[in-house]
């Protein structure tokens, strides 16, 4: 991610990603549905099991006697051979065990009443653990009226109790499921209307690389699709102000060019005579003074060299308001003849003018700006840097074009020496073109120009140039 990441404003409310909320919500609801659930079930199969076990005490009590008659004989008092046989029918009903004890404490018959099925051990555990140890009801088992023969104990049966709790719990387990089964079925929809936000995400981004012409994805859901069409008409109006925008910067660019041009023509024309003839006059003067004045003759050689002075004075002004062979002989041309008048007026200082692909065919007021860009980056490095190499590097290819300035000078923006209008100067040539401009210092020192024109700008500026 470079600079141009799209920035974020930090809000109060953290982001919330309404999939995950949706899921995870309806997830929580439904666990927690279950649990309560599951936890009444559990706390009623207690309470139920409580009362039961008080119940039943007397139904059992009076069978056990009943069996205890049948079985043994007017003389026996033992309960020995009791099986219990009278619980058979209501036993696995009531789902409890019993332990039969005789007088002397002894164990004579321990049943469990289970008919069968199995629950996970967890539900037998909590269960048991709940209900706890000492729930029990305990009876006498008497012969005759007033005579006993031993005790029971009726304790619940567990494994039968906790298949009933088991079922329940199933169809508490099968709500729950269900729940989760609609919180999927919500899912998928809101996941297909939200998908394209990605899409509209990209689009934005490739909006924030410049790419204005990016249109948003049409989604679904109504209120996506009014946000993107929003987006749409906000870009489209976007487009059309910078289009506008820069025309009118071209058309500066274009009056300031043709400025310059009309005014190296009346200076060549009007001062450039002038001086030409100020120095044949001199050197007129001169002629005759030799022969019949010498008095007059430093006077007429000091104006011979003033004007000499001027008109090279002149030449360079000129050469700074129309470069030379722009437009006869081309864009690299005009560069190397730049380049090489600054090779011979500053020969402590290496230049190198490396130009790649074809540049010459680069619309006008491409080629025109480049070369103004690269005339001031030059001075700048010449005047601001002291450097002892200067690069420059121009490239054309598929891309775009490609400019690159770099000095080894003292680099650094800093208070100007002079208007200080070159950098804006430039900066300006390349936002009109629809490029991106940047003056940065280079490590461990120098200043580094950078004007980029991707093939969209060029082929704007061919379209409304020429
Ligand atoms: N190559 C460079 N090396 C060092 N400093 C530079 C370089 N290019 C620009 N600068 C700094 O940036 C400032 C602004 O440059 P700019 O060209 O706008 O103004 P200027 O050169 O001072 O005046 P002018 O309007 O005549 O160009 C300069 O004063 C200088 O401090
Ligand atoms: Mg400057």
């Amino acid at each position: 991610m470079n600079e141009h990441t799209m920035k974020v404003p930090e809000t109060t409310s953290a982001a919330v990603d309404l999939k995950r909320h949706l899921l995870l919500r309806v997830s929580l609801f439904a666990l927690v549905i279950g649990l309560a659930a599951g936890a009444i079930v559990l706390q009623q199969a207690v309470a139920r099991i409580g009362t039961h076990i008080q119940r039943t005490g007397n139904t059992v009590e009076r069978l056990i006697a009943g069996e205890a008659d049948q079985t043994r004989d007017a003389f026996r008092r033992s309960l020995e051979g009791m099986e219990l046989k009278s619980l058979d029918g209501i036993g696995p009903l009531l789902g409890i065990c019993v332990a039969v004890e005789d007088i002397y404490k002894r164990a004579v018959v321990q049943r469990c009443f289970h008919d069968g099925g199995a629950a996970p051990g967890v539900v037998r555990w909590l269960l048991a653990l709940l209900i706890g140890p000492d729930l029990h009801y305990r009876g006498v088992i008497g012969q005759y009226p007033g005579v006993k023969v031993g005790e029971f104990v009726v304790t619940p049966d567990l494994d039968s109790e906790s298949v009933a709790v088991w079922n329940q719990i199933r169809t508490v387990l099968g709500m729950t499921l269900g729940i989760l089964l609609l919180n999927l079925l919500i899912y998928r929809p809101v996941r297909r209307a939200l998908r394209p936000t990605d899409q509209i995400l990209a689009v934005l981004a490739r909006m924030e690389a410049g790419e204005l012409s990016a249109r948003m994805p049409r989604p679904r859901l109504i209120e996506l699709r009014r946000i993107a069409a929003g987006f749409d008409h906000l870009a489209e109006q976007l487009q059309k102000t910078l289009a506008s925008q820069r025309h009118l910067a071209l058309r500066l660019l274009a009056v300031r060019e043709e400025e310059r041009r009309r005014l190296a023509r009346e200076l060549h024309d009007e001062f450039g005579q002038c001086l030409a003839s100020i120095g044949a006059e001199a050197a007129f003067i001169g002629g005759r003074a030799e022969a019949r004045d010498p008095d007059l003759l430093p006077a007429a050689r000091a104006i011979a060299a003033v004007t000499a002075h001027m008109m090279e004075s002149l030449q360079g002004i000129l050469l700074q308001l129309r470069p030379v062979g722009l437009e006869e002989f081309g864009l690299s041309a005009a560069l190397e003849a730049l380049v090489g008048g600054w090779r011979r007026r500053q020969a402590d200082c290496v230049f190198e003018l490396k130009v790649d692909g074809e540049i010459d065919a680069l619309p006008d007021a491409l080629r025109t700006s480049l070369y103004r860009i690269v005339q001031e980056s030059l001075t700048n490095a010449l005047r601001h840097g002291d450097p002892g190499r200067v690069k420059v590097d121009v490239r054309r290819d598929g891309a775009g074009c490609r400019l690159r300035v770099d000095d080894d000078g003292a680099g650094r923006e800093g208070p100007t020496a002079g208007s200080g209008l070159g950098v804006l100067g430039m900066h300006e040539r390349v936002e009109a073109l629809g490029g991106r401009f940047a003056l940065t210092p280079l490590t461990p020192r120098g200043m580094r120009v950078e004007a980029d024109f991707p093939a969209e700008a060029v082929r704007t500026v061919e379209m409304t140039h020429d």
